[in-house]
């Protein structure tokens, strides 16, 4: 076990593990951060999404002894008040159906936000393609997108 300090959602974090552990069972197991969600484990489906320095990266293949000092931001650190415009927007449209993938689909989209204000269809469908939803929520996910750029620039609205 090797003790490892991490920036959690802007707090100082200290956990003690084994170096190959992956950061989406430090979350989920030793911090209690469930909103990050398990489901293929190896990198494939994007439920897992968390942002590393604002990035999105894949926690169930992350090793925590790469984390070092970057920003890990997840779900549950999205927005102080969960009134991110996404969760606003994902809330209005009600986007999910079961909901287990929502967290990661909700990360990539914060971080294609953050780069990209007002993405066009197939930009969304690009930042977007690699998180899975088995139940097929892709056309409630594309207009949540838009519909929390609209909220988000009320004056402007959607392009
Ligand atoms: S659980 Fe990490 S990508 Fe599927
Ligand atoms: S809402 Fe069920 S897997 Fe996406």
């Amino acid at each position: 076990m090797t003790k490892y300090t991490l920036d959690i959602n802007g707090a100082s974090r200290t956990v003690d593990v084994a170096p190959d552990t992956p950061l989406l069972w430090v979350l989920r197991d030793t911090l209690d951060l469930v909103g990050t969600k398990f489901a293929c484990g190896v990198g494939q489906c994007g439920s897992c999404t968390v942002h590393l320095d604002g990035v999105p990266a894949r926690s169930c293949t992350t090793p925590v002894s790469t984390v070092g000092r970057k920003r890990v931001t997840t779900i549950e650190g999205l927005d102080a008040k969960t009134s991110h415009p996404l969760q606003q927007a994902w809330q209005e449209l009600d986007v999910p159906q079961c909901g287990y993938c929502q967290s990661g689909q909700i990360m990539t989209a914060a971080a294609l936000l953050k780069e990209n204000p007002n993405p066009s269809d197939e930009e969304i469908e690009a930042a977007m393609a690699g998180n899975l939803c088995r139940c097929g929520t892709y056309t409630r996910i594309k207009a949540g997108i838009h519909h929390a750029v609209a909220l988000a620039t009320p004056a402007k609205g959607r392009k």
